[in-house]
Protein backbone atom coordinates (compact mmCIF):
# COMPACT_ATOMS: atom_id res chain seq x y z
CA UNK A 1 0.00 0.00 0.00
CA UNK A 2 1.34 3.17 -1.02
CA UNK A 3 0.77 6.09 1.77
CA UNK A 4 0.37 9.75 1.15
CA UNK A 5 2.10 12.76 3.28
CA UNK A 6 0.95 16.07 3.99
CA UNK A 7 1.23 19.18 6.37
CA UNK A 8 -0.01 19.28 9.97
CA UNK A 9 -1.38 22.66 8.51
CA UNK A 10 -3.08 21.88 5.76
CA UNK A 11 -5.65 19.35 7.82
CA UNK A 12 -8.87 20.31 9.16
CA UNK A 13 -8.89 20.86 12.96
CA UNK A 14 -11.69 18.03 13.52
CA UNK A 15 -10.09 15.37 11.39
CA UNK A 16 -6.95 15.92 12.90
CA UNK A 17 -8.59 15.40 16.85
CA UNK A 18 -10.32 11.96 15.67
CA UNK A 19 -7.15 10.64 14.78
CA UNK A 20 -4.68 11.62 17.46
CA UNK A 21 -7.78 10.36 19.77
CA UNK A 22 -8.14 7.06 17.97
CA UNK A 23 -4.11 6.64 17.95
CA UNK A 24 -4.32 7.26 21.51
CA UNK A 25 -7.60 5.01 22.45
CA UNK A 26 -5.48 2.49 24.24
CA UNK A 27 -2.95 4.80 25.95
CA UNK A 28 -1.19 4.19 28.71
CA UNK A 29 -2.98 7.68 30.48
CA UNK A 30 -5.70 9.62 29.26
CA UNK A 31 -4.57 12.17 26.65
CA UNK A 32 -7.91 12.47 24.66
CA UNK A 33 -7.85 15.95 22.96
CA UNK A 34 -10.60 18.35 21.75
CA UNK A 35 -10.08 21.06 19.59
CA UNK A 36 -8.97 23.73 22.17
CA UNK A 37 -6.91 21.51 24.25
CA UNK A 38 -5.06 20.26 21.33
CA UNK A 39 -4.39 23.91 19.86
CA UNK A 40 -3.29 24.58 23.82
CA UNK A 41 -0.68 21.81 23.11
CA UNK A 42 0.51 22.79 19.84
CA UNK A 43 0.90 26.38 21.07
CA UNK A 44 2.34 25.28 24.67
CA UNK A 45 5.52 22.72 23.25
CA UNK A 46 6.47 25.13 20.26
CA UNK A 47 4.77 22.90 17.79
CA UNK A 48 5.36 24.10 14.17
CA UNK A 49 1.99 22.80 11.94
CA UNK A 50 3.80 23.11 8.67
CA UNK A 51 6.61 20.85 9.78
CA UNK A 52 4.55 18.34 11.24
CA UNK A 53 3.07 15.34 9.07
CA UNK A 54 0.19 13.51 8.67
CA UNK A 55 -0.16 10.22 6.68
CA UNK A 56 -3.02 9.54 4.50
CA UNK A 57 -4.35 5.83 2.95
CA UNK A 58 -6.20 7.39 -0.01
CA UNK A 59 -7.71 10.06 1.61
CA UNK A 60 -8.04 9.51 4.85
CA UNK A 61 -5.31 10.48 7.59
CA UNK A 62 -4.34 7.21 9.10
CA UNK A 63 -0.89 9.03 11.33
CA UNK A 64 0.41 11.96 12.50
CA UNK A 65 3.75 13.17 14.15
CA UNK A 66 3.77 16.79 15.87
CA UNK A 67 7.34 18.45 15.40
CA UNK A 68 8.44 20.91 18.20
CA UNK A 69 10.70 23.79 17.56
CA UNK A 70 12.73 25.74 19.67
CA UNK A 71 16.37 27.13 18.40
CA UNK A 72 18.41 24.12 17.10
CA UNK A 73 16.65 21.97 19.08
CA UNK A 74 13.35 19.59 17.95
CA UNK A 75 11.12 17.92 19.66
CA UNK A 76 8.59 14.89 19.04
CA UNK A 77 5.31 15.79 21.02
CA UNK A 78 2.52 13.48 19.89
CA UNK A 79 3.40 10.41 17.40
CA UNK A 80 0.57 8.24 16.43
CA UNK A 81 -0.93 5.43 14.50
CA UNK A 82 -4.76 4.94 13.76
CA UNK A 83 -5.27 1.50 15.83
CA UNK A 84 -6.60 -0.26 12.66
CA UNK A 85 -3.36 0.70 10.56
CA UNK A 86 -0.46 0.05 12.92
CA UNK A 87 1.98 -2.04 12.11
CA UNK A 88 2.22 -1.31 8.10
CA UNK A 89 5.21 0.86 8.40
CA UNK A 90 3.19 4.07 8.75
CA UNK A 91 5.27 5.06 11.73
CA UNK A 92 8.64 4.84 10.49
CA UNK A 93 7.36 6.41 7.23
CA UNK A 94 6.66 9.18 9.68
CA UNK A 95 9.37 9.65 11.28
CA UNK A 96 11.78 9.17 8.49
CA UNK A 97 9.82 12.27 7.27
CA UNK A 98 10.35 14.88 9.73
CA UNK A 99 13.71 12.94 10.59
CA UNK A 100 14.94 14.72 7.22
CA UNK A 101 12.87 17.71 7.89
CA UNK A 102 14.53 18.27 10.96
CA UNK A 103 17.57 17.84 8.78
CA UNK A 104 16.32 20.47 6.35
CA UNK A 105 15.85 22.71 9.23
CA UNK A 106 19.59 22.71 10.25
CA UNK A 107 18.23 20.97 13.95
CA UNK A 108 20.98 19.53 16.02
CA UNK A 109 19.08 17.26 18.34
CA UNK A 110 15.58 15.38 18.52
CA UNK A 111 14.08 14.33 21.78
CA UNK A 112 11.03 12.67 22.89
CA UNK A 113 9.92 11.46 26.23
CA UNK A 114 7.96 8.05 25.61
CA UNK A 115 6.16 5.43 28.21
CA UNK A 116 9.13 3.33 29.08
CA UNK A 117 6.77 -0.04 29.05
CA UNK A 118 5.71 1.46 25.60
CA UNK A 119 7.68 -1.29 23.56
CA UNK A 120 6.03 -0.77 19.95
CA UNK A 121 7.19 2.84 20.34
CA UNK A 122 10.50 2.79 21.69
CA UNK A 123 11.43 -0.03 19.47
CA UNK A 124 10.76 2.27 16.90
CA UNK A 125 12.14 5.46 18.14
CA UNK A 126 15.59 2.75 19.02
CA UNK A 127 15.50 1.55 15.34
CA UNK A 128 15.70 5.21 14.21
CA UNK A 129 19.08 5.79 16.49
CA UNK A 130 17.49 7.45 19.40
CA UNK A 131 19.33 6.73 22.42
CA UNK A 132 17.74 7.03 26.01
CA UNK A 133 19.21 10.24 28.45
CA UNK A 134 17.33 10.01 31.29
CA UNK A 135 14.09 8.48 33.14
CA UNK A 136 11.21 10.35 34.49
CA UNK A 137 8.50 9.89 36.04
CA UNK A 138 5.03 10.48 36.54
CA UNK A 139 3.81 10.92 40.12
CA UNK A 140 0.29 10.65 42.18
CA UNK A 141 -0.59 11.11 45.60
CA UNK A 142 -4.00 9.94 46.99
CA UNK A 143 -3.69 9.81 50.27
CA UNK A 144 -3.60 12.65 53.28
CA UNK A 145 -0.42 14.13 52.96
CA UNK A 146 2.62 13.24 55.49
CA UNK A 147 2.81 16.04 58.81
CA UNK A 148 4.26 18.76 57.13
CA UNK A 149 7.32 19.35 58.85
CA UNK A 150 10.20 18.12 56.86
CA UNK A 151 13.32 17.87 59.08
CA UNK A 152 15.82 21.14 57.94
CA UNK A 153 19.28 20.17 57.41
CA UNK A 154 20.59 23.28 58.79
CA UNK A 155 18.66 25.52 61.56
CA UNK A 156 17.81 28.61 59.71
CA UNK A 157 16.15 26.30 56.87
CA UNK A 158 13.54 25.56 59.28
CA UNK A 159 12.21 29.35 58.88
CA UNK A 160 11.52 29.12 55.38
CA UNK A 161 8.96 26.92 56.12
CA UNK A 162 6.93 29.44 58.20
CA UNK A 163 4.09 31.25 56.35
CA UNK A 164 5.12 34.58 54.67
CA UNK A 165 8.94 34.14 56.72
CA UNK A 166 11.45 32.44 54.25
CA UNK A 167 8.68 31.27 51.59
CA UNK A 168 7.05 33.40 49.19
CA UNK A 169 4.98 33.59 46.54
CA UNK A 170 6.54 34.97 43.26
CA UNK A 171 4.87 35.51 39.95
CA UNK A 172 6.32 33.87 36.79
CA UNK A 173 8.55 35.48 35.70
CA UNK A 174 10.41 35.88 38.80
CA UNK A 175 10.69 31.47 38.78
CA UNK A 176 11.37 31.36 35.21
CA UNK A 177 15.22 32.39 35.36
CA UNK A 178 15.80 29.46 38.13
CA UNK A 179 14.09 26.92 36.31
CA UNK A 180 17.65 27.22 33.85
CA UNK A 181 19.48 27.99 36.79
CA UNK A 182 18.79 25.35 39.30
CA UNK A 183 18.83 22.34 36.83
CA UNK A 184 22.33 21.22 35.50
CA UNK A 185 20.49 18.92 33.07
CA UNK A 186 17.86 21.00 31.08
CA UNK A 187 14.41 19.67 32.34
CA UNK A 188 12.14 17.40 29.92
CA UNK A 189 10.79 19.72 26.48
CA UNK A 190 7.17 20.34 28.61
CA UNK A 191 8.51 21.49 31.80
CA UNK A 192 11.07 23.92 30.43
CA UNK A 193 10.80 27.50 30.78
CA UNK A 194 9.56 28.15 27.24
CA UNK A 195 6.32 25.61 27.83
CA UNK A 196 5.68 27.02 31.79
CA UNK A 197 5.10 30.10 30.86
CA UNK A 198 2.60 29.98 28.47
CA UNK A 199 1.08 28.19 31.73
CA UNK A 200 1.41 31.67 33.77
CA UNK A 201 -2.14 31.91 34.41
CA UNK A 202 -2.53 28.83 35.60
CA UNK A 203 0.43 28.05 37.62
CA UNK A 204 1.50 29.59 41.58
CA UNK A 205 5.17 29.97 42.12
CA UNK A 206 6.59 29.68 45.37
CA UNK A 207 10.34 29.99 46.26
CA UNK A 208 12.61 29.69 49.04
CA UNK A 209 15.14 31.83 50.58
CA UNK A 210 18.30 31.10 52.41
CA UNK A 211 20.41 33.87 53.48
CA UNK A 212 18.55 36.06 50.86
CA UNK A 213 19.62 33.52 47.93
CA UNK A 214 16.62 31.47 46.47
CA UNK A 215 17.19 27.86 46.99
CA UNK A 216 14.30 26.17 46.13
CA UNK A 217 11.24 26.31 43.55
CA UNK A 218 7.75 25.17 42.98
CA UNK A 219 5.39 25.58 40.26
CA UNK A 220 1.76 24.24 40.75
CA UNK A 221 -1.59 24.27 40.26
CA UNK A 222 -4.63 22.67 39.66
CA UNK A 223 -5.64 19.63 37.66
CA UNK A 224 -9.34 18.09 37.75
CA UNK A 225 -9.94 19.14 41.03
CA UNK A 226 -6.51 18.07 42.74
CA UNK A 227 -3.20 19.09 43.28
CA UNK A 228 -0.77 19.19 40.07
CA UNK A 229 2.64 19.83 40.55
CA UNK A 230 4.16 21.35 37.13
CA UNK A 231 7.84 21.24 38.39
CA UNK A 232 10.18 22.28 41.50
CA UNK A 233 13.82 22.02 41.94
CA UNK A 234 16.50 23.28 43.82
CA UNK A 235 19.67 25.01 43.62
CA UNK A 236 22.42 23.34 42.42
CA UNK A 237 25.42 25.25 44.51
CA UNK A 238 23.62 22.99 47.63
CA UNK A 239 24.48 18.97 48.35
CA UNK A 240 21.57 16.85 47.57
CA UNK A 241 20.38 16.23 50.81
CA UNK A 242 19.71 20.14 51.38
CA UNK A 243 18.18 20.11 47.81
CA UNK A 244 15.96 17.60 48.90
CA UNK A 245 15.45 19.33 52.43
CA UNK A 246 14.61 22.49 50.49
CA UNK A 247 12.19 20.91 48.45
CA UNK A 248 10.74 18.68 50.60
CA UNK A 249 9.85 22.04 52.39
CA UNK A 250 8.32 23.98 49.75
CA UNK A 251 6.09 21.13 48.92
CA UNK A 252 4.72 20.77 52.26
CA UNK A 253 4.13 24.65 52.49
CA UNK A 254 2.07 24.14 48.76
CA UNK A 255 0.12 21.08 50.70
CA UNK A 256 -0.56 23.52 53.84
CA UNK A 257 -2.05 25.96 51.62
CA UNK A 258 -3.84 24.30 49.17
CA UNK A 259 -5.05 21.09 50.48
CA UNK A 260 -6.54 18.54 48.29
CA UNK A 261 -6.89 15.29 48.16
CA UNK A 262 -5.00 14.16 45.70
CA UNK A 263 -2.04 15.39 44.04
CA UNK A 264 0.20 14.90 40.44
CA UNK A 265 3.13 15.38 39.47
CA UNK A 266 4.47 14.95 35.69
CA UNK A 267 8.11 13.98 34.40
CA UNK A 268 10.38 14.69 37.01
CA UNK A 269 13.60 12.96 37.06
CA UNK A 270 13.95 9.44 39.17
CA UNK A 271 16.88 8.90 41.05
CA UNK A 272 18.00 12.27 42.19
CA UNK A 273 16.80 14.44 45.12
CA UNK A 274 13.72 15.63 43.56
CA UNK A 275 12.28 11.29 43.51
CA UNK A 276 13.47 11.44 47.00
CA UNK A 277 11.27 14.89 48.11
CA UNK A 278 8.12 13.50 46.58
CA UNK A 279 8.75 10.20 47.95
CA UNK A 280 8.90 11.51 51.80
CA UNK A 281 5.69 13.78 50.54
CA UNK A 282 3.75 10.53 50.26
CA UNK A 283 4.10 10.93 46.04
CA UNK A 284 4.09 7.17 44.64
CA UNK A 285 5.58 6.14 41.34
CA UNK A 286 3.38 5.93 38.57
CA UNK A 287 4.46 5.31 35.59
CA UNK A 288 8.24 5.78 34.26
CA UNK A 289 9.16 7.81 30.96
CA UNK A 290 12.32 7.01 29.19
CA UNK A 291 13.54 10.89 27.20
CA UNK A 292 15.27 9.64 24.06
CA UNK A 293 17.53 11.96 21.91
CA UNK A 294 18.65 12.09 18.64
CA UNK A 295 21.51 13.51 17.28
CA UNK A 296 20.88 14.69 13.60
CA UNK A 297 24.47 16.83 13.27
CA UNK A 298 26.58 14.26 12.44
CA UNK A 299 23.79 11.75 10.38
C1 LIG B 1 4.17 3.37 18.18
C2 LIG B 1 3.44 3.48 16.84
C3 LIG B 1 3.40 4.93 16.43
C4 LIG B 1 4.18 2.65 15.79
O1 LIG B 1 3.60 2.88 14.52
P1 LIG B 1 3.36 1.70 13.48
O2 LIG B 1 2.89 2.29 12.23
O3 LIG B 1 2.51 0.67 14.10
O4 LIG B 1 4.85 1.13 13.35
P2 LIG B 1 5.54 0.56 12.02
O5 LIG B 1 4.66 -0.45 11.37
O6 LIG B 1 6.00 1.70 11.18
O7 LIG B 1 6.81 -0.18 12.63
C5 LIG B 1 8.06 0.45 12.67
C6 LIG B 1 8.89 -0.15 13.78
O8 LIG B 1 8.25 0.10 15.04
C7 LIG B 1 8.44 -1.03 15.91
N1 LIG B 1 7.14 -1.66 16.17
C8 LIG B 1 5.95 -1.26 15.70
N2 LIG B 1 4.96 -2.05 16.18
C9 LIG B 1 5.55 -2.97 16.96
C10 LIG B 1 5.06 -4.05 17.74
N3 LIG B 1 3.76 -4.33 17.80
N4 LIG B 1 5.96 -4.76 18.44
C11 LIG B 1 7.29 -4.49 18.41
N5 LIG B 1 7.80 -3.46 17.67
C12 LIG B 1 6.95 -2.73 16.95
C13 LIG B 1 9.36 -1.98 15.16
O9 LIG B 1 10.70 -1.59 15.45
C14 LIG B 1 9.04 -1.65 13.73
O10 LIG B 1 10.10 -1.95 12.88
P3 LIG B 1 10.16 -3.45 12.20
O11 LIG B 1 8.92 -3.57 11.38
O12 LIG B 1 11.41 -3.43 11.38
O13 LIG B 1 10.18 -4.44 13.33
C15 LIG B 1 2.00 2.92 16.94
O14 LIG B 1 2.04 1.65 17.53
C16 LIG B 1 1.05 3.81 17.74
O15 LIG B 1 0.46 4.76 17.21
N6 LIG B 1 0.85 3.49 19.05
C17 LIG B 1 -0.07 4.23 19.92
C18 LIG B 1 0.41 5.66 20.19
C19 LIG B 1 1.83 5.65 20.68
O16 LIG B 1 2.27 4.82 21.46
N7 LIG B 1 2.60 6.66 20.23
C20 LIG B 1 3.99 6.87 20.62
C21 LIG B 1 4.01 7.80 21.77
S1 LIG B 1 5.65 8.23 22.24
Amino acid sequence: MEYGIGRVSGIDMELLVELFNDAYSDYYVDIQVNPDRLRRLIEREDIQVDNSFVAYEEQRPVGVVFLGVRGRRGYICGMGVRRSRQRRGIGELLMRRVLSEAKRLGLNTIQLEVVAANRRATALYSKLGFVPMRDLGLWERNTPPPAPEPAPVRADVAVASQPGARVGAVRMPGVLPLVDAFNEIRPCWQNEAQSLVKMSDRLVGYVSHLDSAATAYALFGESAGGLYIADFAAASRLGNAQRQSMCEILLSTVDRDVPRASAKAFNIPLQGYQEAALRARGFELTLTQQEMVLCLKWR
